[in-house]
């Protein structure tokens, strides 16, 4: 068998290289090979120093999560390991780059010196996994950087880069390159001067700086426990812990919270959505060795909201982009939009001005579509209408050079049918950003009936380059998240004609986890946008006979009320704040008599839950039955990274598998019964109507 840790000698030193790609997790047999390694060392006494280091693109990026899910993390122990490289008795230098992240970290921190490259990350991601740093990180991580920011790095989980972390007394030495040279130069400075060891957990916490109280009021400013907290709760006990207690034991406290933490339904819901997340990058019968097109050029057919949030993503990438318009004020409006928004993030810290002039600097703009001949990808990204995006198309299809990849950022309209429109349907493909596109991580990308296979494989490694979390969707109306959100928002309306206000409807959604409820979210996204694609739909003949179909949403923006950004939709608004707003009680009440539906004064707030959320889960399972999703996991992934379901929830079919299917399809019956189902609204998908084990992988 391959040995995953290779030790090699060179003189007094000895070199333990971690070697188990794609990432070095931390195995088991990794541990079994470092701990062989240690012991090796310790038994000779002609080993003056160890570097530890790792082969490949990352030194480890933390345990192996998949090891989670056993009852019993297999021995030897993760702190275990680590306890014994601090032990050892010659000076242990840990060499890293890459990404250096959770027990990959927790193993440099055990270590008594650490050299890294100037582009490594490092970081102790765990609490975005529902766990804490479980291998000695929240014990010796105070030690070294101080108790504020070790807690930051713990609860914020997002890695510092080098300098930063030399900054803050993590690492030791930084360089440009020559990684293992430094290493080796340290150890041969170590050995000649005959430095002592230096183990992180003989240093004393600092607690000088730490007022009465600091604990608490740390807390205090992190999500609730029940709001996906726990794990941020449990950090900080462990870090208060490494102020109040011995070293060894910190590390049992931390110890016992890690396996606590790690068989919560929170952590299970977070690693189902890690692992989601990457399986939804592996398309059935798509080899992953498949032929790619050549991207380093892009267009962009519009300048609105969406095609300048999609110019930035590129641009922040380092893609070159050029964006049409027709006329030259829209064109104008939308590059001040890209500006002010680039602005901002200079303002807010969150980029520098050399990185914002770059990525402005990417970024020109044309009144001619003829100009975009020569990129690459071109998208799309005009008014949501079918006869403005099928002319786009049109003319897209001559105006591309040949291999260019046309794409259309269309929410709800038939790729298909615009793919056709181009004359060249292979080469089409929808890529759904999500507003604000340069914030929101998730991109659904529509797989045509005749999208080549290259055009699709391509289009998921950008979406990666990007930093898009990308799922793939058949075509259908509204795709995955939009198609499900109708049930969702149809029963919102109804409940709202009913008698349930915007507020008692938000606050029930948003106890679930949900990061805002369905009023609140319309009255951001434009009633106007919401009220026209039902219009749109009752059009084209797509709904049911039910004159009572989200008359609300209509209702409201025949009335001008087409929410935040008109001062009232669903609320009324006091600058950003929603106000009950007794119109919109009158409006619902009126639609209520002509639709002739009861209103009631008892509508609890879990019929709402399963009122709005059930129909959404049973769609998803319909979407699976239909093969539109290829798994439950894309769904998920969909909702947790583009429609604000909680990642520590897991998102909806998560949830069903939690709720159980019997429960769910009890309660859709019931809900036919009393609410009648004369338009198949209650209909039971045969996903969730099959046996009680769901097939939902
Ligand atoms: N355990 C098991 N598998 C892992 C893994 C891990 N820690 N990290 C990554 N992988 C797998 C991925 O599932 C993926 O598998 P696939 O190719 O079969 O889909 C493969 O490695 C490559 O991963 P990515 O596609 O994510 O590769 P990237 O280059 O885009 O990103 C990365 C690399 C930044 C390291 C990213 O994978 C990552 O963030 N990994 C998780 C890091 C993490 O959370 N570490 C903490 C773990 S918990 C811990 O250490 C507990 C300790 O305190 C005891």
């Amino acid at each position: 068998m391959t040995s995953l840790v290779h030790l090699t000698r060179n003189g007094a030193i000895l070199w333990i290289e971690i070697d188990n790609p794609p990432v070095n997790a931390a195995s088991q047999t990794v541990r079994q090979e470092l701990m062989n390694g240690l012991l090796a060392a310790r038994v000779d006494p002609s080993i003056e120093a160890v570097i530890l280091c790792a082969a490949g693109r990352t030194f480890m990026a933390g345990a192996d999560i998949t090891e989670f899910d056993l009852t019993e993390i297999p021995q030897p122990d993760h702190s275990d390991v680590f306890n014994a490289v601090e032990a050892l008795a010659c000076p242990v230098i840990a060499a890293v780059h890459g990404t250096v992240l959770g027990g990959g970290l927790e193993l440099s921190l055990a270590a008594h010196y650490r050299v890294a490259l100037a582009s490594t990350k490092l970081g102790l991601p765990e609490v975005k996994l529902g766990i804490l740093p479980g291998a000695g990180g929240t014990q010796r991580l105070p030690r070294l950087a101080g108790v504020r920011a070790a807690l930051d790095i713990m609860t914020g989980g997002v890695p510092i880069s080098a300098s930063k972390a030399k900054q803050l007394g993590i690492v030791d030495v930084v360089v440009e390159d020559g990684l293992r040279d430094a290493a080796l130069a340290l150890a041969v400075k170590l050995i000649e001067g005959k430095r002592q060891l230096r183990p992180t957990r003989e240093i004393t916490v600092d607690a000088s700086t730490i007022e009465e109280g600091f604990f608490s009021s740390y807390a205090e400013a992190l999500p609730p426990p029940d709001k996906g907290g726990l794990a941020a709760h449990a950090i900080v006990r462990c870090v208060k812990a490494s102020l109040d207690l011995p070293f060894d034991e910190g590390l049992r406290l931390e110890r016992a919270e890690f396996n606590v933490l790690k068989d919560t339904p929170e952590s299970i819901a977070l690693r189902h959505i890690f692992f989601a997340e990457r399986e939804a990058m592996r398309i059935p019968g798509l080899p992953r060795d498949t032929t790619r097109r050549e991207i380093s050029s892009i267009g962009i057919v519009g300048a609105g909201t969406m095609g300048s949030g999609i110019a930035m993503c590129f641009a922040n990438a380092g893609f070159p982009v050029t964006i049409a318009e027709v006329s030259k004020e829209a064109l104008t409006k939308g590059l001040r939009t890209i500006q002010t928004n680039y602005e901002s993030s200079l303002q807010k810290g969150r980029i520098t001005n050399d990185e914002a002039q770059r990525r402005v600097g990417l970024i020109s703009g044309v009144t001619d579509m003829l100009e975009l001949r020569d990129c690459d990808l071109v998208i799309e990204a005009a008014f949501e209408s079918l006869d403005v995006k099928r002319t786009i198309c049109k003319q897209l299809g001559g105006i591309c050079k040949v291999g260019a990849i046309i794409a259309s950022n269309t929410s709800t309209l038939d790729i298909n049918v615009l793919a056709e429109a181009t004359g060249r349907p292979s080469d089409v493909v929808g890529m759904h950003f999500f507003s604000p596109a340069y914030v929101m991580r998730l991109l659904e990308v529509v797989r045509g009936d005749k999208t080549a296979p290259e055009v699709l494989a391509t289009v998921m490694a950008l979406a990666k380059t990007i930093g898009k979390s990308a799922v793939v969707s058949g075509v259908c109306y509204g795709f995955i998240g939009n198609r499900m959100l109708e049930p969702y928002l149809r029963e919102t309306e109804t409940l709202l004609m009913e008698g349930a206000s915007p507020t008692q409807i938000d606050r029930a959604i948003e106890k679930v986890g949900l990061a805002m409820g369905p009023c609140r979210m319309i009255d951001m996204a434009g009633v106007d946008v919401a009220a026209k694609v039902v219009i749109e739909r009752k059009k084209a003949g797509a709904l049911a006979p039910d004159p009572s179909y989200r008359a609300v949403v209509q209702q409201l923006f025949t009335l001008g009320r087409l929410g935040q950004k008109s001062g009232a939709g669903y609320y009324r608004y006091e600058g950003r704040t929603p106000v009950e707003d007794p119109e919109v009680t009158a409006v619902c009440h009126q639609l209520a008599e002509t639709h002739g539906i009861e209103r009631r004064d008892n509508i609890s707030d879990s019929e709402i839950v399963e009122r709005c959320l059930f129909p959404l889960i049973n769609e998803g399972a319909q979407i699976l039955s239909e093969g539109i999703a290829y798994r439950a996991g894309d769904i998920d992934v969909v909702w947790v990274n583009g429609y604000g379901f909680p990642a520590y929830k897991g998102g909806p079919m998560h949830m069903l598998a939690y709720v159980g299917a019997a429960q769910i399809r009890e309660r859709l019956a019931a809900y036919a019964s009393i609410r009648g189902n004369a338009f198949g609204y209650w209909d039971i998908s045969p996903q969730i109507s099959g046996g009680e084990k769901l097939s939902l992988s």
